[in-house]
């Protein structure tokens, strides 16, 4: 926190270049939504944060209405330009030093801010940015020229005019902190590009110059201020942000089977001696014990695993919570707030919704368990069913420790099967058992003795007969 500091974000513009309906900074970047990055950083600075919004403004402040930051609304009707949307926040100002930053910037670190500041104050600089440098032919950042002995920056579209060309490879990044004094004196005084008739934030740093106050520049490493103005910005930002997430388990003891093919959000956790196979999914809200293994193209959302839990191959598990030393998959689906206890196994083609399945319970082959609370070291055999469903109405199964159902039983909701109970293969249950019981619902088995060798004869008759007349 910085007792002096306030925060600006600019966050009304159009983003024209993205193409999509929806605006750019409502996009998310390893979850989270783009204009979500700046806010949270500078919470870690300041409760006094304005937001400049405009263009789908509804939408931006529902998206943040989602975390608890301390956001104050500035609109701007007009869209005329970055400088015109910091004047939209002078009503907001209170603090001696205002830190400016676009909303479209998300791998800006907290490091970064820091350094600014402290370049800012030591040096008693009116107005502070954060220069880089990008090769990229034909960029569109502002360049960071220097114009008669005094810094300046001139915006991609006006470097003709002003006798420059693209090949200057010093940017601006787009993150400013000014003495407030200077500010109130200083923004009005912009006026309208004659070019693009926006008021830019950027001609700050000339004025600053010609009134001969100090301009101080800090020098960042490109990827960490990459802005994203396009689909294709977005996928290289995103991929640097998974890749330093990564990297951090990577140094706490992760095992990542083929890195380049795990998708990861931010608000994830793995502990250490976890592998991580090809192709995992793992969502916000994950956190994975320490000794598990998660195998090939599972994908984990808002679930959490204990220690030593193996996730078997293409599994899909949400809002969930698996045990220590439980089993699922290959090809298991776990969702719903679903409960799997210690040593649980979940087996192929098994569905587990909104049901608690007890420690050391197996329901190991093509199985539909919803609405369910079974209990511990219960065996469900192969293709069983709660039916939960009539159509109209939800009901809930129970089973209790113990209990043994056999294969290919169908369990008609609302039913409890007792402790201990049996339930015999192939059966249809409609109503409960009580504790150490064996139900079996299902049509007696007739058996013909040597007979069938004479029903083969007569199905090879019935052959004949139809040759003949057809
Ligand atoms: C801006 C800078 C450029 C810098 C680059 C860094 C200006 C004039 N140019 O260019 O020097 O190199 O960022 O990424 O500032 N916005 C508003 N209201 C507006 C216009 C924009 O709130 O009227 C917001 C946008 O939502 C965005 C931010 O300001 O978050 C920057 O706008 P953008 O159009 O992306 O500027 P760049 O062309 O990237
Ligand atoms: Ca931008």
């Amino acid at each position: 926190m910085h007792a002096q500091l306030q925060v600006v974000i600019l966050a009304a513009g159009k983003s024209s270049r993205f193409n999509t309906a929806k605006t750019k900074l409502a996009h998310t970047i390893c979850g989270l939504e783009m204009v979500v990055y700046p806010v949270k950083l500078a919470a870690q600075f300041t409760s006094e944060i304005a937001v400049v919004v405009g263009y789908q403004q509804e939408l931006i402040q529902e998206t943040l209405s989602k975390y608890s930051y301390p956001v104050t609304y500035c609109p701007q009707t007009v869209q005329a330009g970055t400088g015109h949307a910091l004047r939209c926040t002078q009503h907001t100002w209170t603090k001696e030093h205002i830190l400016v930053m676009n909303g479209d910037m998300p791998l800006v670190s907290e490091d970064m801010i820091n350094q600014l500041f402290e370049a800012h104050t030591t040096t008693n600089a009116a107005m502070s940015f954060v220069t880089s440098y990008c090769d990229e032919p034909n960029n569109q950042y502002g360049r960071v020229v220097d114009s008669n002995g005094k810094i300046a920056i001139i915006e991609t579209k006006n470097l003709l005019q002003h006798g420059y060309t693209q090949d200057i490879t010093r940017i601006n990044a787009g993150i400013y902190l000014f003495k407030r004094d200077f500010l109130e004196s200083a923004l009005a005084q912009l006026t309208h590009d004659s070019l693009t008739q926006e008021i830019y934030i950027t001609d700050l740093a000339a004025y600053a110059g010609q009134h001969n106050l100090t301009v101080t520049t800090v020098s960042a490493p490109f990827d960490t201020i990459r802005g994203v103005n396009t689909l294709k910005e977005l996928w290289t930002v995103e991929h640097i942000k998974r890749s330093e997430l990564i990297n951090h388990f990577m140094t706490q003891g992760v095992r990542f089977e083929a890195a380049q093919h795990v998708i990861l959000d931010h608000d994830v956790s793995i502990g250490a001696d976890t592998h991580i196979g090809a192709g995992v999914i793992l969502r916000a809200g994950t956190h994975i014990g320490r000794h598990c293994y998660i195998d090939a193209f599972s994908a984990l959302e808002n679930t959490i695993l204990g220690d030593g839990v193996t996730i078997h191959s293409h599994s899909h598990l949400a809002d969930s919570r698996v045990a220590d030393g439980a089993q699922v998959g290959p090809f298991a689906r776990v969702h719903r707030n679903s409960v799997i206890a210690q040593e649980g196994v979940i087996g192929n083609f098994v569905e587990i919704s909104k049901s608690t399945v007890g420690q050391q319970s197996k329901i190991k082959h093509l199985s539909y368990i919803g609405q369910a609370n079974v209990g511990n070291q219960v065996n469900i055999g192969a293709g069983t069913i709660t039916c939960n469903y009539n159509g109209v109405t939800k009901h809930a199964t129970e089973i209790k420790d113990n209990a043994f159902i056999g294969s290919n039983s169908c369990l008609i909701a609302p039913v409890t099967i007792g402790t201990g109970s049996f339930v015999a293969a192939g059966s249809t249950i409609t109503q409960s058992i009580g504790d150490e019981a064996f139900a079996i619902a299902r049509e007696r088995q007739i058996t013909k003795e040597h007979y069938a060798p004479l029903l083969k004869q007569k199905y090879r008759a019935a052959k004949k007969i139809e040759r003949v007349t057809t």
